[in-house]
């Protein structure tokens, strides 16, 4: 039932990603489903079969004008999010969800949470995984020194690619690390299926490798055809420390479970978390913050230095380089293929380079 506290909330964008939260908001104690927007009929027809709202529209800028709703929701494709987020800031809402990943580019996923803390809105981008029990306890123990200093991050992912799924691993990533920064990421993706995904070009197998400045390694395996070695179905999250390993995992028997292995467990052992939550709970979050009035936007950070490893890698890749982050505009804008220096041939000893003998960075 509504009252003067339940928070009104419109969805935009209502396929996959918006499904969730129009449920949230039709379901949930304290909110309320007012009204959706999607540039498809079909869509819209969907959400008033399923929740009985009538108040639908192809252009969410007359939603946002009719409605002003509390929360606006925003699960378009990521070359829109800015678009819309702009737009909806106009009629001043309580708080928002902005889906992943921010945007197409970092600049746009930039433009996004500078708009929302330049007006003080709460945000949470749901990253859903990082809420999944196994996975929040499991890097809870991690920051605990259960397994001992943190060396290696190893994911695997197939169905999936760097852009679609492997920004929710790396933002858990950039969560896991805290104040270790991500330093620098190269990549390798090859097109062959020349695959596509909610609306972006994406790679067909990639293969992402990143540095954080104290030295830990990040290997994301991500594509069509990743076989992923593990219990753990179609997904697994290995976080290798100097005493021990946890992984966690979306699929196969394991799901809800993260497997430890460290002095105390000499063997994997299976620890089932005892409670349960999913990505709703950004919408809690959220609601905690509105009326609070505290908004907290270290998800929204965190989820935008994930978007900036996700757009790094693609420059990476193609100019066979790594890249430096924090992001640098300039120094992306200027990258070029045009000479690539290529490793496994012999080398003439004309057009410069470092004689990698005598170099030492580190000893
Ligand atoms: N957080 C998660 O776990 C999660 C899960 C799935 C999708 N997503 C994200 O949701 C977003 C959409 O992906 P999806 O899988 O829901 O795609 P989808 O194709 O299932 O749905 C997208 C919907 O947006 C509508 N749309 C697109 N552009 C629009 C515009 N300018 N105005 C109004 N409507 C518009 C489309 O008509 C479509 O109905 C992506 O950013 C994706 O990464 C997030």
């Amino acid at each position: 039932m509504s009252t003067s506290d339940t928070l009104k909330g419109v969805v935009v964008g209502c396929g996959l990603g918006g499904s969730s939260f129009i449920k949230g908001l039709h379901q949930m104690d304290g909110f309320e489903l007012v009204g959706a927007a999607d540039a498809s009929p079909d869509a819209l027809q969907r959400v008033k079969d399923q929740t009985g709202c009538t108040q639908l529209y192809t252009d969410y800028r007359q939603c946002f004008s009719e409605l002003k709703p509390d929360i606006v929701c925003v699960h378009t494709y990521p070359p829109t999010h800015h678009e819309v987020v702009q737009e909806a800031v106009k009629y001043a809402p309580k708080g928002m969800i902005t889906d992943k990943p921010l945007g197409d580019t970092v600049a746009h996923g930039r433009e996004i949470v500078d708009v929302l803390k330049a007006a003080r809105i709460p945000v949470q981008v749901p990253h859903g995984h990082a809420l999944k029990p196994a996975a929040e306890e499991a890097m809870h123990r991690v920051w605990a020194g259960d397994i001992g200093a943190l060396r290696t991050v190893e994911i695997q992912c197939v169905n999936w690619d760097i852009m679609s799924a492997g920004i929710h691993w790396l933002h858990y990533l950039v969560l896991l690390l805290r104040d270790d920064l991500v330093d620098w990421v190269m990549c390798a993706t090859e097109s062959s299926a020349k695959t596509y995904r909610d609306g972006m070009r994406v790679g067909t197998t990639e293969i992402t490798y990143l540095q954080s400045k104290a030295g830990v390694r990040g290997i994301m395996h991500t594509g069509d055809e990743v076989l992923v070695n593990s219990d753990f179905g179609n997904m697994s999250y290995r976080m290798i420390g100097s005493h021990g390993v946890i992984e966690w995992g979306t699929g196969g028997a394991l799901q809800n479970s993260y497997l430890i292995q460290n002095a105390e467990h000499p063997t994997p052992t299976e620890i089932v978390p005892d409670y349960q939550q999913d990505k709703l709970k950004y919408l809690t979050i959220l609601a905690e913050q509105i009326r609070s009035g505290k908004p907290d936007y270290t998800n929204i950070e965190a989820s935008l230095q994930a978007l900036e490893i996700v757009c790094a890698t693609y420059p990476a890749s193609k100019c066979q380089c790594k890249i430096h982050l924090p992001w640098d505009d300039a120094e992306i804008a200027g990258l070029t293929p045009d000479d690539p220096f290529w490793p496994g041939m012999p080398y003439d000893g004309v057009g410069g380079g470092r004689d990698g003998k005598t170099y030492r960075k580190y000893t």
